[in-house]
């Protein structure tokens, strides 16, 4: 058995019923909600519209503070993330994919691949500059990693590769998201969230986003944990599905055991 990356103890979050944050009127959105997460798996997060998954994943990165419960997140050692600030979070090992993919529409694709590198950025910026020569050298590994990384992924006629020059501006939206998830690929997050990674993108990009997710596993050792409508790519792509409904998770196993349940299917799928 897999030890737990992540582990979430009793979380409740309310939120201010009216519009001007009157805190006399509050509701549970999550409720005594416990998920614990295998590490080297990926595991998706289901549940209605508005039920609170996005609200999870912002708690989980530290954009919002629960009101009680723990995060232990179990890495060399573990750390309670209560107290973390966001970035923090992300030296600790989590990273996350963003709804904008993060993308520098003015630098080129590949530059928008090799700046999230943290070996560039490591170091103080002033020996970088007068180390010329060693940046220019981690450049070229880097772009050797970065051709390399999408070939290996998606085969080495695929089209990003003619588009490694290109202003990041001039790819589709998919494309964009394809290259925020290559990032995270050659990232060394450990565990890493995904709020609906095929939203708003054409279908046919789907099976190019389900691989990356489980080279992320099989070949970098990370934990995948993600939210997801689209319950093909679930099927496809995770170990693990939790079903989240009323606060708190409902039903957890297999996708094909949580997407056969009888409750799942007319609360959520509507079957
Ligand atoms: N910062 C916030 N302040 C007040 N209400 C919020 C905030 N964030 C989310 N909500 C509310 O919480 C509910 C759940 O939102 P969300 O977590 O985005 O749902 P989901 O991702 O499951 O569709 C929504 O009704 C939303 O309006
Ligand atoms: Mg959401």
């Amino acid at each position: 058995m897999a030890r737990n990356i992540l582990e979430i103890k009793e979380l409740y979050k309310s939120f201010s019923k009216g519009k001007y944050g009157k805190d006399d009127e509050t509701y549970n959105l999550l409720s005594n909600l416990n998920i614990s997460i295998p590490e080297n798996t990926i595991s998706a997060l289901i549940g209605g519209n508005a039920t609170g998954k996005t609200t999870l994943f912002n708690i989980l990165s530290g954009f919002l503070k629960e009101d009680s419960g723990n995060i232990y997140f179990h890495n060399s050692k573990t750390t309670n993330l209560s107290e973390i600030p966001p970035y923090k979070r992300e030296h600790l090992g989590i990273g996350r994919l963003f709804q904008d993919n993060h993308i520098f529409p003015t630098l080129t694709v590949l530059e928008n691949l090799i700046i999230a590198d943290k070996n560039v950025l490591k170091g103080n910026p002033f020996e970088a500059i007068f180390n010329v020569k060693r940046v220019k050298e981690s450049e070229k590994v880097l772009t050797q990693k970065a051709t390399e990384t999408i070939a290996h992924l998606f085969g080495k006629s695929h089209e990003l590769l003619s588009k490694l020059n290109d202003k990041a501006s001039s790819l589709s939206f998919g494309q964009k998201r394809l290259i925020g998830l290559i990032r995270l690929f050659m990232s060394d997050y450990k565990l890493v969230l995904l709020d609906e990674p095929t939203a708003g993108i054409n279908p046919a990009l789907n099976d190019f986003i389900s691989e990356i997710i489980k080279q992320m596993v099989l070949e970098n050792g990370m934990t995948v944990f993600l939210i997801e409508h689209n319950m093909n790519f679930v099927r496809k792509t995770a170990h693990n599905c939790f079903f989240l409904d009323n606060g708190k998770i409902n039903m957890q196993g297999t996708p094909s055991k949580v997407l056969g349940n009888e409750f799942v299917q007319k609360n959520y799928l509507g079957v």
